[in-house]
Formats: structure tokens, sequence, C-alpha cells
């Protein structure tokens, strides 16, 4: 928009508009500059979480509680704090779109089923052992595990195993809740049944490329869990041949059923930055939350240098030059709102021309400790 005039700002207007406001009526002429931006201006803000201070914190809660019906996780989120103002809660935002969390059980403990309007998804970060009951079938989890939880399926956890274990979770809270679409249901007992075979689904979809006739259908969420194992055969497949110059070795999780995300309203993508790889800056509607599985290196997110290395996260919010520098081979879990952004087909990118694609890092991140 352009600037406002004089005429704006004259006395006949200002009182024009206070008046109609006591009325619950609105100044679009007010409005407009501050809603309608030539660009992506978002509150969500770049930020960096070390594993150190979410580990020991995650220790912490494990000392004072154990997951119960009412709180029934014990999942810290990661607040951005450019979204602190949304109440309640910061409405639990990583991004605009997006919560995502750290989350531990501990052997012997049952995390209760529920089923909710929000769709889910875990990494694995740490630990075997534990399972996840989705609709009636145990998930046995491992390091590097990818799981789904789709909208409205009964979910719950248990642990079977003997370490602690932790993984990631991301979930469309913030999104749900702006539209005012949350249904949140408690299983009738602590946990679930089994009722069909353990790792039911995985075993189902063993080949990769074909997929049981039955399924010739479209279903939701055939696959409750992609591993890890496979996952690194696709990345050492892609390994052979040039990176994408942005992102590297990078594979998005998928429906098999019907190639589209493996979450309807999440992209998860897992990706390899060889040692040395520095990608060029380029910036896109979406908004990513990442996930240092291996390695180490730095990102720089418009000018700001920000160090991590394995476990922690970080989050490149929407429209933000980004790039990344592997000073060790690094693994990256990620989660964006690109499904979001295209089912609202608002998706743009850009490259960043000047300096050969390379920006320069004006200032350091310095991460929040305990
Ligand atoms: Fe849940
Ligand atoms: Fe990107």
């Amino acid at each position: 928009m352009a600037e406002k005039n004089e005429f704006f700002k004259s006395k006949l207007v200002q009182d024009f508009t206070k008046d109609i406001r006591q009325y619950h009526l609105g100044p679009l002429w007010e409005a407009i500059p501050e809603l309608m931006h030539r660009q992506p201006e978002p509150h969500a803000k770049a930020y960096l979480w070390k594993w150190d201070l979410l580990h020991k914190k995650l220790m912490e809660a494990a000392e004072i509680f154990t997951p119960e019906r009412g709180g029934e996780r014990r999942a810290i989120y990661l607040q951005n704090p450019g979204l602190e103002y949304r109440q309640p809660w910061g409405w639990a935002s990583t991004t605009q779109t997006l919560y995502a969390a750290v989350q531990l059980i501990q052997p012997g403990e049952t995390a209760p089923s529920h089923r909710h309007s929000q769709s889910a998804l875990r990494f694995i970060t740490q630990g075997e052992g534990a399972y996840s009951i989705v609709q009636g079938e145990r998930i046995f989890m491992e390091e590097g595990d990818f799981l789904v939880t789709p909208k409205n399926l009964w979910h719950g956890h248990g642990h079977l195993g003997t370490e602690p274990m932790i993984w990631m979770d991301c979930l469309d809270i913030p999104t749900l809740y702006s539209m005012g679409g949350t249904f949140f249901e408690p299983y009738p007992e602590k946990i679930e049944e089994p009722s069909v075979p353990d790792n039911f689904s995985a075993q189902r979809y063993e080949g990769g490329m074909v997929r049981p006739i039955s399924d010739h259908y479209p279903k939701m969420a055939p696959v409750g869990s992609y591993k890890w194992s496979q996952t690194l055969k696709a990345i050492d497949g892609l390994s052979r041949f040039d990176p994408d110059p942005y992102d590297g070795y990078a594979v998005e999780y998928i429906n098999p059923s019907t190639g589209e995300t493996a979450n309807l309203n999440i992209g998860s993508w897992v990706q390899k930055l060889p040692k040395g790889f520095h990608s060029k800056a380029h910036r896109h509607t979406h908004a990513s939350i990442y996930h240092v599985f291996k390695g180490s290196g730095y990102s720089i997110i418009n000018g700001v240098r920000f160090d991590w290395s394995k476990g922690d996260y970080f989050v490149i919010p929407n429209w933000a030059w980004h790039e990344h520098v592997a000073e060790a081979e690094t693994y990256f879990f990620s989660v964006n709102d690109l499904p979001i952004m295209e089912k609202f087909d608002v998706e743009q990118s850009q490259a960043y021309e000047t300096n050969n694609g390379y920006q320069e890092a004006k200032e350091e991140f310095k991460p929040v400790m305990a």
C-alpha cells in the first residue's frame, strides 16, 4: 500500500475512525497498510534452542510428573519469542502455523490415548523400546524413525524398554486454534488395546515401491511409521549425484497411497549436507523448523549466524533469507507448512542474487542456556 497521505491524518478522518470503533466497526483505511503487506512479515522470529537446555528441562520434568489424563504428555514445546503475545499460551506456536515439542517417556510409563482434529507427526531422536498405538496398531520406535498420526485417529504411547525415550512432535495446533477448528476427545480407557499385529502397516509396505492391492484406492496414512534405515537408503542413492543448491540431498516423507505429503498439513524432510557443503541462500513463503539429527555447522538467517550441533532445533520464519553450512557431515530432520501454503496457493520462492548467492553474517545469535 502507498503511504497514507495527509488527508488520512486529518482530524475529520481521525474522529470518524474513533467514532465507528465504539460500535465494533473497523476502518479499513487504517488497517490495510498493517495487515496487507507487500510481502510476508511474520511475527515469528528466527530462533534456536540448544539440546543441552532441552535435555536438562526434560529430565527435570521427569522428576516432577508423569504423563496422566488431562496433561496427557510430558512434552515441552518450542515457543517462538515473536508469538508470545498470542494468548493463551502463545498458542503453543513455534511458527505462525505449527507447534513443535520435545517429548520424554520413561520406561514403564503410559501416555493416555486420545484423538483430536490436529494432525501430528513425530521423529525419534533418542532411545528405543517405546511404542505408539495408533488405531489399535502398536508401532515400535527407534532413533531416526518417523511416524504420522493423522487427525481424529486414537493414539497413545507406552514404553517397554529400559532407557528414557525422546522424540520431536509437530502438530498444526496454531492453525487449528486460529481457525476455530479444535476437537479433542480422551479415549474411554487409559490406553487402547492392540487390535492388529505390531508394526502392521510397516510390514504391509516393506517393499517400498509396491502396495497391497487392497490399497488401490487412496487411503489416509496407510503407513504409520517410516524406518530410518529406509530413509537413509534413499538419501544414499541421491548422494551419488549433484546436490540441490539450497538443500543438499533432501527427501520428503510421502503417503505411498497418494504421493502427497505423509501428513496432510505438515511437510517433513530428511536432508544430508556433506561436510563442507555451503548452500546458496533463498527464501520462500513457507516456514520451517529444523532438528539437527547429526552433525554441526551453522545457518545464516536474515544476516544472523545461528551455530548448531547435534540435537539443536531452529526456526526459519516465512520469507526469511537462509543458507546452511555443514562443518561436519550433517543430517537434518525438518518440518514445514508448505502443504498449508499450497492449499491457499500462496507459496513463492526467491533466490538470493547478490554476492553470488551468499549472505554476509552481520551478527551471531546467542542461545539462552540453563
Ligand atoms: Fe495427541
Ligand atoms: Fe529453504
